[in-house]
């Protein structure tokens, strides 16, 4: 898709990117990462963001974050992908929420033109022509992308009449009062008004605060859309936007195994993998650069970050496992655990179901019960 969102007589639409939260229900691994630069089929979620503005023709992003999330994305080096980059970052000890960070970038944004914000931890496949083209039409003040949810009370919800204004917004509902199931999508057209409407150097939710006010004056309209949308905001949401996307591609680099390796597709090998004989890999494991992994392993469901050591006879069944870490050999895994990077498993250790550990830490017993290794 390369849809121009610029003629001769428009200035180029800027995107702002909210990246500055903090991931809590993605820890241990969102302590040493914001979730922005989390690997999605070994590339970070925001390689994936300025990858489709580019091809949308956007030629300006600005980074809205807080210190570390800043210092982080700097280290990591994602291709610019020709963007503009700008930051624009949260005061200290003060996170702005998902509004503030927007009137603290205002000298950034074009004020005679709207914008695209974006919710960092999302990967969206929408079309920003057509929701511009909405917010045009209405005149509107903000135009949200609207997805189908299941269980719409995690999210921001929105009832729409037929010309897309959105009658009522409601961030968050308790479960079973959603007036509908379709939700926000973390992706946004703002005019320049918007500004008008969030306090400065305020911790403000654009959510709870601003679109209700915007929904009551018949301001906020709305785009439903139908592509593949995802919040990576939980483990299980994050491993199934790295199944779902590796269901739609096959990777064909070369892996340095030895014999009788077995691979079932779909999986995912980056750069530098190494494995050894015997071993099972697959279906759905992404495996990021230079991991090493053992004689007669078995990795199925998982997400392993680069940099990992996995022993002889271990096996990783539905996991996250974090950057550096060591897992030993007869180590079993089961679903649900996330290990912090640079954690060391210790031979012949069990983590059952839904086990976190910390990073760096170095686990020498078993654990039978879902807990938090620190
Ligand atoms: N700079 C900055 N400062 N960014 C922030 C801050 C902050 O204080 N707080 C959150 N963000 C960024 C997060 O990094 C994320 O990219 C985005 O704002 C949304 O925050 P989340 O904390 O992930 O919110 P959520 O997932 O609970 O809900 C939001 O997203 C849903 C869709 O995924 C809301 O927008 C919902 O209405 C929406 O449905
Ligand atoms: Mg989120």
């Amino acid at each position: 898709m390369n849809i121009s969102l610029q003629s001769k007589t428009v200035k180029p639409l800027k995107a702002l990117i909210l990246a500055g939260g903090f991931g809590t229900r993605l820890r241990p691994i969102s302590c040493t990462r914001p979730k922005s630069l989390f690997p999605i089929v070994n590339k970070p979620l925001l390689q994936w963001t300025f990858e489709r503005l580019a091809k949308n023709n956007i030629t300006e992003a600005i980074l809205a974050v807080n210190h570390q999330t800043e210092v982080y994305i700097k280290q990591h080096r994602i291709p610019k992908c020709e963007l503009h980059i700008r930051y624009s970052r949260d005061p200290l000890r003060k996170p702005l929420g998902t509004g503030g960070p927007i009137k603290k970038a205002e000298k950034l944004i074009s004020h005679d033109n709207p914008f695209l914000v974006l919710n960092g931890d999302i990967f969206a496949d929408v079309n920003y022509t057509e929701v511009l083209n909405i917010h045009k039409e209405g005149k509107a003040v903000a135009t949200i992308a609207l997805h189908r949810a299941e269980d719409p009370s995690r999210y921001g919800v929105a009832e729409l009449a037929e010309d897309n204004r959105i009658k009522r917004f409601i961030e968050k509902p308790a479960r079973g009062t959603a007036p509908t199931n379709l939700i926000n999508a973390g992706v946004y057209v703002l005019s320049p008004k918007i500004l008008d409407y969030i306090p400065n150097g305020k911790t403000v939710s654009l959510e709870r605060e601003i679109f209700p006010k915007l929904a009551d004056k018949g301001t906020l309209y709305g785009y439903a859309f139908e592509g593949l949308w995802m919040d990576i905001g939980k483990p299980e949401e994050y491993l199934q936007l790295n199944k779902i996307l590796l269901d739609s591609f096959t990777n064909k680099r070369k892996l340095r195994s030895r014999a009788r390796t077995e691979v079932k597709n779909p999986v995912a090998f980056d750069k530098g993998v190494s494995i050894g004989e015997k071993s099972f890999i697959g279906p759905y494991a992404v495996l990021g650069r230079d991991i090493v992994v053992g004689n007669n392993v078995h990795i199925r469901d998982s997400v392993i970050f680069p940099g990992v050591t996995v022993g002889d006879s271990s096996s990783i069944n539905g996991a996250i496992i974090g950057e550096g870490a060591i897992i030993g050999r007869g180590v079993k895994i089961e679903k649900g655990c996330i290990i912090g990077d640079y954690a060391k498993i210790k031979d012949n250790v069990s983590l059952a179901e839904n086990i976190s550990v910390c990073p760096a830490k170095e686990v020498s017993e078993s654990a039978l019960t879902p807990k938090c290794i620190y």
